[in-house]
C-alpha cells in the first residue's frame, strides 16, 4: 500500500486492455479500480429499463441527479457497481446497453455529473481509473497517466474472445463494425472525448499480454 495518496489515470479506447490492466494494477498496488465506463453503462441501463427517449439530453441529465451509483467492496476485493443499491454488475454488460451507452456518455450535464462522482471517490481513496477522459479532465493532476492504444484487429479480437468465452454469440464482422463506430464516437463528442492527454504515457498493447503491459507501468512508477 502507497504511503501517499496516489491518482493513476489509463485511458484508451476499448479492446486496449485498460480494465484488465487496471483491475490487475490495483491488486498489485493495494488500491482500489475505479471502473468509470460501468457508471456511464449502470445509467444507461436504469434509462433502458424506463423506456426513455435517450437522445433527450435534458431528461438524461435529471434522471442521472435522481441516480445513486456506487461501489461495493466484494469479499474477493473487487469492486461490484450498485445502481441505486442494486448490484448491476452483470446487467451492465449487456450488448444493449453497450451499443446506448454512447447517449449517456455525449450528455455534457450528465458528465458533469459523473466527472463530480468519480473526483470525490479518488479524493477519499487512491485509485487506479480507467475510462476516455481520466487524464485529460477528471485527474488532470494526476501522478501518473497511461494512454493505453492497441490496433483495431487486435481489439477487435480480444473482444470476441472475451464475448464468447462469457457465452454470448457475436458475429465477428458486426463487432468490428460495432467498435469502429463506438471509436469514432467516443474520439468525436463535444465533451470529454477520447484524447491522449499531453504528459499521458502512451502504451501500444498490440503485442503485449495485460501483464506484459503492468509489468512495463510498474516498471514506470516510483513509489
Ligand atoms: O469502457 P467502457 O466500454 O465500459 O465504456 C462504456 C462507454 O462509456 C463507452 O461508450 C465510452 C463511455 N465512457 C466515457 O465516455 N467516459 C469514461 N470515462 C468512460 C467511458
Amino acid at each position: 500500500m502507497p504511503a501517499e495518496h496516489l491518482v493513476i489515470t489509463l485511458d484508451g479506447p476499448a479492446g486496449a486492455g485498460k480494465s484488465t490492466v487496471a483491475k490487475a494494477l490495483a491488486i498489485r498496488l493495494g488500491i482500489s479500480y475505479l471502473d468509470t465506463g460501468a457508471m456511464y453503462r449502470a445509467l444507461t441501463l436504469k434509462a433502458l429499463r424506463l423506456k426513455m427517449d435517450l437522445s433527450d439530453e435534458e431528461a438524461l441529465t435529471v434522471l442521472a441527479r435522481n441516480t445513486k451509483i456506487n461501489f461495493k467492496e466484494m469479499p474477493e476485493g473487487s469492486l461490484n457497481i450498485t445502481l441505486d443499491g442494486e448490484d448491476v454488475s452483470v446487467a451492465i454488460r449487456a450488448l444493449e446497453v453497450t451499443n446506448n451507452t454512447y447517449y449517456a456518455a455525449r450528455t455534457p450535464g450528465v458528465r458533469t455529473l459523473m466527472v463530480g462522482w468519480q473526483r470525490a471517490i479518488g479524493t477519499s481513496r487512491s485509485i487506479v481509473t480507467d475510462g476516455r477522459d481520466q487524464g485529460t479532465v477528471v485527474f488532470k493532476d494526476a501522478r501518473y497517466k497511461f494512454y493505453l492504444d492497441a490496433d483495431l484487429e487486435e481489439r477487435v479480437e480480444r473482444r470476441y474472445k472475451e464475448l464468447t468465452a462469457a457465452g454470448k454469440g457475436i458475429n465477428l464482422d458486426q463487432l468490428r463494425v460495432d467498435m469502429k463506430e463506438r471509436d469514432q464516437k467516443d474520439l468525436t463528442r463535444s465533451v470529454g472525448p477520447l484524447k491522449r492527454a499531453p504528459d499521458a504515457i502512451l502504451i501500444d498493447s498490440t503485442s503485449l499480454t495485460a501483464q506484459g503491459v503492468v509489468d512495463k507501468i510498474m516498471k514506470l512508477i516510483q513509489l
